[in-house]
């Protein structure tokens, strides 16, 4: 199924909008349409892809590097979802989400994280 996606790249002060298939993943489908968006590991774990949800359905069964709570709360990791709507998108601050899922764990940790592995809840 295909459906219309719109996003605002607020740091490139750029709009793009595109059709994108509902079985591809969201930043798959937007770079092979020639729309370049930020990414790093595109396996759902960095956070370099993520975006703020203003409106739609993004399936992210996939993802391993953003809580349920996050996605719950309006996030997404494009490089691993799926559309399951027309969406509409914006990106996101630079290292927002990043800070978010991570930021209050390593400052508790002093340098000793990698005794605790890292805090992704699997709910
Ligand atoms: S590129 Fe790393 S989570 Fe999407």
């Amino acid at each position: 199924m295909s459906y219309h996606i719109r996003i605002h790249d607020r740091q490139n002060d750029k709009f793009y909008e595109a059709d994108i298939e509902g079985d591809r993943y969201i930043l798959e489908s937007l770079e092979s349409q020639g729309i370049e968006l930020p990414f790093s590991c595109l396996n759902g774990a960095c956070t370099a892809c993520a975006m703020r949800v203003k409106s739609g359905k993004i399936d992210q069964h996939e993802v391993i590097g953003l809580s349920k709570t996050l996605q719950d709360e309006g996030y997404a990791l494009i490089c691993s979802g799926y559309a399951q709507s027309d969406l509409e998108l914006e990106t996101q601050d630079e290292d927002e989400v990043y800070r978010l899922q991570f930021g209050n764990f390593f400052a508790k940790r002093k340098r000793h994280w990698f005794q605790f592995g890292i805090p992704i809840d699997h709910d």
